[in-house]
């Protein structure tokens, strides 16, 4: 199963025939974990005892040099918020979030303990694809305000030592960017070759599927020169030709406007998907089903990356996070390995893929592909860990239990994990609340084009529209856009207008006023985790190291560093279970961290329904 799949599952109505109508959602988990299992397998390394041992001399080493020898890498002690602009906070009654509306809320940022914010696109887009279809990389959106509104929320933010990531979105651009506006006039435009041209003379261009179209076609025909050009998303995101130097120059000049105003580091869109053979060969394993994994990975993508370095990031204090970097680890690796000189971190689409299409997961599929990749990147390189984003569906109600009765302890128990995990986190706003997917009526309710496109193919190709309904209500985008849910108010707090994406109703019960003053509240046990991991480096560098792996509701890990060593319990189960701590654990004193009161004492834990512990051992 490609990671493109299972990180836009949703985005593919051809996967959501495949998942619900043709083939069974089991079927379909089964190819997950096979692929999992493949992966694994090619990635079989020593003994796990001489693997373990190395490891936590490695994770030793590394905290010692990042605290004596050098300074230590600062996106590696930071915990990032992602922030959802659109739905964050609207300052001017239109009904959609603004830059001003952040700015007013950075109090509350900074006390959520994180370190950094990660913004989805802010550049001015006609919002075919919510900002991912940028028309000017230098503006901000109307909607979001002006670069008055966005200097004041950066310097905001500095002021309150709190860092800046924009998302760079440069393996296209929208079709009414001047570039593209002057490349589709004429053949001979100078700005051409900045995309990807197929002159009709040539005949029907050689077969590339596109995610967000309706038709799967990845070619748009243009009248005005007879020629196609390339879209890998909507037919109004045209491909960027990264294999001209003069683009390439362009983006460099990009990154540099930014990053001289002082933002700090970027989250690089579909990166992986930007190098291409202009010539359209036949590719091998392309197909309809596959096609982002025969995308990933083109030629010279690592000199591209390697130049960008040079020509950007080495000559400023920025990160950069890579999305969906690799298809596999050792893919990954080649991103971020620090010898390489290209990225610092990548994220990888395994994980939040587990149990997409289907009405469950397994936890230890999960266990698996996140022991996986931690084991890849015990060495060296760095990742991020994240369990839901602006492309997914609310965490807690993917792989918590979003019913009222387990809710917050479920969404606890997430954030638990995110924050006690290796790898820098990414807490997605709302999350911190436990915000779940939301209610829609119809598609007319849907907003994401990967959402109404996919409900026009299944229509048009006669498809079961209640399976995808389904799968939408599941996987669909927009529950994770919802709007923030401030407090009971009309609107949650988040517009005065009418919010261009409807509140979740339960924005009621579940809001930020009344868990503020709540002390067990999911977003008070979020603050207590986020201090947690900034004053403890055992919960940054540590060894992770898992335990009892088959069991299939205890996720239980250690993580060491140097005499250091706690152990983290999760029940991933609605369930009371009890947990036996291996004889040689000794833990000592109180948890360091519960989403309950109490720990039941004994050399059995008695954990609570979604009972989340993190205990210091002797
Ligand atoms: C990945 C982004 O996360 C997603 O929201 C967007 O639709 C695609 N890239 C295209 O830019």
């Amino acid at each position: 199963m490609p990671h493109f799949f299972l990180r836009y599952s949703f985005c593919s109505p051809r996967w959501f025939l495949r998942a619900f109508a043709t083939q069974r959602p089991w079927q379909a988990i089964g190819q997950v974990v096979l692929l999992g299992m493949l992966i694994g397998l090619a990635s079989c390394g020593p003994s796990a005892k001489t693997e373990d041992k190395t490891a936590a001399t490695t994770a030793a080493k590394l905290a010692a040099t990042t605290s004596t020898a050098k300074k230590p890498d600062w996106w590696k002690e930071t915990i990032v918020y992602q922030l959802y602009p659109r739905s964050f906070q609207d300052s001017n009654g239109d009904g959609v979030g603004d830059l001003k509306g952040i700015t007013s809320r950075l109090d509350y940022l900074q006390r959520l303990g994180v370190g950094t914010v990660w913004l989805n696109p802010i550049y001015a887009s006609p919002n075919d694809d919510n900002g991912y279809d940028i028309s000017d990389y230098r503006q901000i959106m109307p909607e979001f305000g002006t670069i008055a509104d966005f200097d004041a929320l950066l310097a905001g933010m500095h002021q309150r030592g709190l860092k800046l990531v924009m998302d760079l979105v440069v393996n296209h651009s929208s079709d009414e960017h001047a570039w593209f506006k002057a490349a589709r006039s004429s053949r001979t435009s100078p700005y051409r070759d900045y995309y990807y041209w197929w002159p009709a003379e040539k005949g029907t261009p050689p077969a590339r599927y596109s995610t967000f179209d309706v038709k799967k076609n990845a070619w748009q025909y243009d009248s005005l020169t007879k020629s196609y050009y390339l879209h890998y998303f909507s037919k109004k995101q045209p491909d960027l030709n990264w294999n001209n130097p003069k683009l390439r120059q362009e983006v460099y000049r990009i990154m540099r406007f930014w990053a001289d105003k002082g933002i700090d580091g970027f989250r690089m869109d579909a990166f992986q998907f930007v190098a291409k053979d202009p010539s359209f060969p036949p590719m091998a394993g392309l197909n309809e089903q596959n096609f982002a994994n025969a995308y990933n990975h083109g030629p010279h993508l690592h000199d591209y990356l390697k130049e960008l370095n040079r020509e950007v990031l080495s000559k400023y204090n920025l990160m950069t996070v890579a999305e969906g970097a690799g298809r596999n680890p050792q893919e990954a690796m080649l991103f971020v390995d620090p010898a390489r000189k290209e990225l610092d971190m990548t994220y990888h689409f395994e994980g939040v893929g587990v149990g997409s299409g289907a009405d469950t997961y397994k936890l230890n599929d999960l266990k698996q592909v996140f022991t996986k990749w931690d084991r890849a990147f015990a060495q060296k390189g760095w990742q991020a860990i994240d369990l839901g984003n602006h492309d997914q569906p609310r965490m807690v109600s993917k792989f918590g239990d979003d019913r009222p009765a387990f809710r917050a302890a479920s969404a606890k128990l997430l954030n638990t994990f995110l924050l006690t995990m290796r790898g820098t986190p990414y807490c997605y706003n709302g999350d911190e609340l436990g915000m779940t997917n939301s209610k829609f009526a119809g598609i007319a309710d849907y907003r994401d084009v990967a959402a109404r496109n996919g409900y026009a193919l299944v229509q048009q190709q006669g498809g079961d529209i209640p399976a995808f309904m389904h799968g939408l209500a599941r996987f669909g985008r927009d529950n994770s856009r919802t709007p923030f849910q401030w407090n009971g108010t009309a609107n949650a707090g988040f517009t005065t207008g009418t919010p261009w994406l409807s509140v979740n109703p339960n924005y009621v019960a579940i809001n930020e006023a009344a868990q503020a003053k709540d002390s067990s509240s999911v977003l008070n046990h979020f603050r207590r985790a986020t201090a947690l991991r900034q004053q403890r480096n055992v919960l940054v560098y540590g060894q992770y190291t898992l335990l009892d792996a088959a069991n299939p509701h205890i996720w239980a890990y250690t993580r060491t560093l140097g005499g250091e060593r706690v152990l983290v319990v999760l029940n991933f189960s609605s369930e009371p279970r009890r947990w036996a701590v291996p004889a040689e654990l000794k833990p000592t004193g109180e948890p360091w961290l519960n989403n309950y009161p109490t720990l039941a004492p004994g050399p059995a834990l008695a954990l609570q329904p979604w009972q989340a512990v993190v205990l210091l051992l002797q």
